[in-house]
C-alpha cells in the first residue's frame, strides 16, 4: 500500500484531541495527502517534522511495517494527539516512533524529511538549518502546505540551505517544495536574542511567538507590573519566550515563577531568557498542556497573554480553556491577569469561568483585566 492509500484510509477517523476541535478545525487536509505522495518511495527510517495531528506517521506506518520514524511536533498536543489516534486506529508506536527536540537527533544520517510548513519563515530557517547541518549529503526535504498559507519565500529561506529548491504543482489547493543539495552551517545560528528597550534580554528559537521581540500586547500588559499582587507562587501561562515570566520574577525577588507552554520551542526559548536574565534559579519552565499538570488550588497569581490560533487557523477557543484551567490552578481568592484584543470580548467568559473581573488597563487595541477567583 502506498502512503497515499493509507491516508485516504485512515484522514477520516483522525481527531484533533487533546488540542481544541471545532467545526471549521480539520485534523488533516490536502497538503498532508500531497507531502506524501510527492515523497515516492519509502524505506528505511524518515524524519517527520510539524506533523500535525498524525496524519503523515500514521499513514507512513500504515504503509509499510518496516519504516521506523524520528518526529518532531513542536506542541505538546500534537505528540498527543497522534498518540491519541495511533491508539484509536489500533497501530502500535513501540519500536517505530521517537520524538526529538529539534536538534541533531531529529536529523542525523537522515535521507528523506517529511515536512508539514511551519505558519512563520523563521520556524522554518531553524528547521532548515538542522536538517542541512546534520543530514545525509543525499537528504531530500518535502515540504508542504495549504496554498494560501504559502509564500515564495518559503523558496528563499530553504534556498539559504540548499542549492536546489523546487516547487510542485499545486493540488487540491496545496503545494509542495523540494529541497536537496545541503549547504552546511549556513545562516545565522538559533536561538537568537535581543537586549530589548525595557532592559530584559529575550531569547527565541525559530517558532517562538513574537521571536526575540517583545510583544505588543505584552508590552501593554507590562505598563501594568507594579499593580500586580504581590504573589508567592505565580505562573506565566503560555510563556512564549518568557518575557512575562522575566520580568514578573526580576521585580519581585520573593516569588516561586513558573512558565509553561505547550511548544517546545518556547520551552526552549524561555530557558535561554531566564539565563540571559540570571533568573534561572528562580523561574522553573515546563511544557504542559495549559495548566494541566498543575494541581488545583495551587497558586496564588497567573498571567496570561492568551493565543488566538491554532496552527493557521485564527480562532477564540483556545483562551477560554485556559481561563477555566486557570481558575482550576488559582486559590479562592487568586488572580488571573490578562490581556487581550478588546473586540474579542472576553470579559463575560472571565466573570463565568474565573470570577469578578475588573479592567486594569485598555487602550486602542488591548484591554487588560484581572479575575479574582471565587
Ligand atoms: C500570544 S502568545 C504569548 C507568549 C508570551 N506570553 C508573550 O507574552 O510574549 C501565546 C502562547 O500560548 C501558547 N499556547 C497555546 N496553546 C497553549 C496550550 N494549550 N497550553 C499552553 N500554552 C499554549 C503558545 O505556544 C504561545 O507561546
Amino acid at each position: 500500500m502506498t502512503p497515499e492509500i493509507a491516508y485516504d484510509e485512515l484522514a477520516p477517523r483522525l481527531s484533533r484531541w487533546p488540542d481544541v476541535e471545532a467545526h471549521d478545525l480539520v485534523a488533516a487536509d490536502a497538503s498532508d495527502r500531497l507531502i506524501l505522495a510527492e515523497a515516492g518511495p519509502v524505506a528505511g527510517e524518515i524524519v517527520v517534522i510539524g506533523d500535525r495531528y498524525g496524519a503523515l506517521t500514521l499513514s507512513l506506518l500504515r504503509a509499510d511495517p518496516d519504516l521506523r520514524l524520528r518526529v518532531h511536533q513542536d506542541p505538546l498536543t500534537g505528540e498527543r494527539a497522534l498518540a491519541a489516534n495511533a491508539e484509536r486506529i489500533g497501530q502500535d508506536l513501540t519500536g517505530r516512533v521517537t520524538w526529538h527536540d529539534l536538534d541533531a537527533s531529529l536529523t542525523a544520517g537522515a535521507k528523506l524529511v517529511l515536512l508539514q510548513l511551519p505558519r512563520g519563515l523563521d520556524a522554518l530557517d531553524e528547521i532548515a538549518g538542522v536538517v542541512a547541518d546534520h543530514a545525509d549529503s543525499d537528504v531530500r526535504i518535502v515540504a508542504g502546505g495549504r496554498v494560501k498559507h504559502m509564500t515564495r519565500s518559503m523558496n528563499d529561506v530553504l534556498g539559504v540551505h540548499f542549492r536546489s529548491v523546487r516547487a510542485s504543482r499545486g493540488v487540491g489547493r496545496s503545494r509542495a517544495l523540494h529541497a536537496s543539495e545541503p549547504i552546511r552551517g549556513a545562516g545565522e545560528a538559533w536561538p537568537r536574542s535581543v537586549h530589548t528597550d525595557i532592559d530584559l534580554t529575550l531569547c527565541a528559537h525559530g517558532a517562538a511567538f513574537a521571536g526575540a521581540s517583545l510583544d505588543v500586547g505584552t508590552r501593554f500588559f507590562l505598563e501594568f507590573l507594579d499593580g500586580m499582587p504581590h504573589a508567592e507562587s505565580v505562573i506565566d501561562l503560555g510563556c512564549g519566550t518568557g518575557a512575562i515570566a522575566a520580568a514578573y520574577a526580576r521585580s519581585r525577588p520573593a516569588a516561586r515563577v513558573i512558565a509553561s507552554d505547550r511548544s517546545s520551542a518556547a520551552v526552549a526559548s524561555a530557558r535561554e531568557t531566564m539565563r540571559a536574565n540570571g533568573l534561572a534559579d528562580r523561574v522553573d519552565v515546563v511544557r504542559d498542556d495549559g495548566l494541566g499538570s498543575r494541581p488545583d488550588g495551587s497558586a496564588d497569581l497567573v498571567l496570561l497573554n492568551p493565543p488566538f490560533h491554532s496552527g493557521a487557523a485564527v480562532t477564540d477557543a483556545i483562551a477560554p480553556r485556559l481561563f477555566a484551567d486557570a481558575a482550576r490552578v488559582l486559590r479562592p481568592g487568586g488572580e488571573l491577569w490578562t490581556v487581550w484584543n478588546s473586540h474579542l470580548r472576553y470579559r463575560p467568559q472571565l466573570e463565568r469561568l474565573v470570577g469578578p473581573t475588573r479592567q486594569i488597563g485598555r487602550n486602542r487595541t488591548f484591554s487588560v483585566t484581572a479575575s479574582r477567583r471565587r
